[in-house]
């Protein structure tokens, strides 16, 4: 009688086990079998009425089925907390991977870099100066007349009476020529700022590379000798170029430089108004009222100057065609880059 029971049990086990696929069933089991008032812990309770010479054989067999069942439960309650784990634990390969933002250059910034490295490979220094400056270095030290037409408001951001944004990079020249001793040879690359009306061509601020050379005999052959090595190494070496006089009220004599134009190779385009040339940069030799208001004679010492643009040449060169979208900020533009 009791011999069935066991049987019976152990064949129920065998069949409940393999079928536990969760903590619920888990849980389901240990009550059904093993609990204090489970199946096992019911066939202790028959032994009482069994006779006293059979009790230890059967107190045998259910405890061997007890320990077998503890065991069997112990070993399937870890595969199924494992399995659990696993999966939490498990890498979805098909989840896609964390981008990274990859930095680039502005195009402003690698056209002035370029510039740059040119220079400093020619044996120039890197200057900066202030962009709010008092009208003395802004004007009056380059020899504006007082009335001439950049001082006025049309033109110029006043900030003060005397203070204004700097409408060119002209004046970190006067501040070396008066805190450096000779010889000066530097370029000064920065922001400047003109009261423009905003379009697809002009900004009310862009950017300058001022260069100065002052030491004793310094001519005019070094100027042009200076401005041909940069633009070839700048533009390509097969380019065109010419001088033509100009007038600034800092240099004299003054000149403008043009090159072929780098997108129709001189031919003509609506880029260069079909004259097949660009205008490059501005120059000459330092005007004497120059030298002296920056502490220089100008009979024994001369230099020579030149400033250029580099907004237009940007546009031109990463063939952008309105001048704003290099302020926007926009990364879909940057990332081109
Ligand atoms: N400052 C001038 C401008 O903003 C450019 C320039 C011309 C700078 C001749 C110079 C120079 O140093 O020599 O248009």
């Amino acid at each position: 009688m009791l011999d069935h029971s066991i049987t019976e049990l152990r064949d129920a086990i065998g069949r409940d086990l393999p079928s536990i696929a969760s903590p619920d069933d888990l849980e389901r089991f240990r009550i059904t079998y093993l609990s204090r008032s489970g199946r096992i812990a019911a066939l202790y309770d028959t032994l009482k009425s069994v006779p006293k010479e059979e009790k230890p054989r059967y107190g045998q067999l259910i405890n061997a089925l007890k320990q077998e069942t503890e065991q069997r439960f112990e070993e399937r309650k870890q595969e199924i907390e494992s399995r659990a784990t696993a999966a939490r634990d498990a890498v979805d390969i098909t989840m896609p991977g964390r981008m990274r933002d990859k930095g680039t250059r502005h195009p402003i910034t690698r056209t002035m870099d370029e510039m740059k490295s040119i220079f400093t490979s020619m044996g120039f220094g890197i200057v900066y100066g202030p962009e709010v400056e008092d009208d003395y270095h802004n004007f009056e030290a380059l020899n504006f007349a007082p009335h001439h037409p950049a001082r006025d408001m049309q033109d110029t951001f006043f900030v003060k009476d005397d203070l204004v944004l700097r409408t060119h990079t002209t004046p970190v020249q006067v501040r070396v020529m008066k805190d450096r001793p000779l010889p000066l040879r530097v370029i000064m690359p920065g922001r400047v700022y003109r009261n423009e009306a905003v379009s697809a061509r002009s900004n009310y601020f862009f950017h300058q590379v001022d260069g100065l050379y002052v030491d004793k005999h310094v001519t005019f052959a070094d100027l042009k000798g200076t401005l041909v090595t940069f633009a070839k190494n700048f533009y390509g070496s097969s380019i065109q170029y010419r001088f033509r006089p100009s007038y600034f009220p800092f240099t004299e004599p003054s000149l403008e430089m043009d090159i072929t134009c780098f997108l129709c190779a001189g031919k003509g385009c609506r880029i260069c108004k079909h004259s097949g040339w660009l205008e490059v940069l501005g120059a000459g030799m330092v005007h004497p009222n120059v030298l002296r208001n920056c502490g220089h004679d100008p009979e024994s010492v001369s230099g020579y100057a030149f400033g250029m643009g580099v907004d237009r040449i940007s546009l031109l060169r990463y063939g952008v065609d309105d001048i704003r979208i290099f302020f926007e900020n926009d990364i879909r533009f940057l990332n081109q880059f």
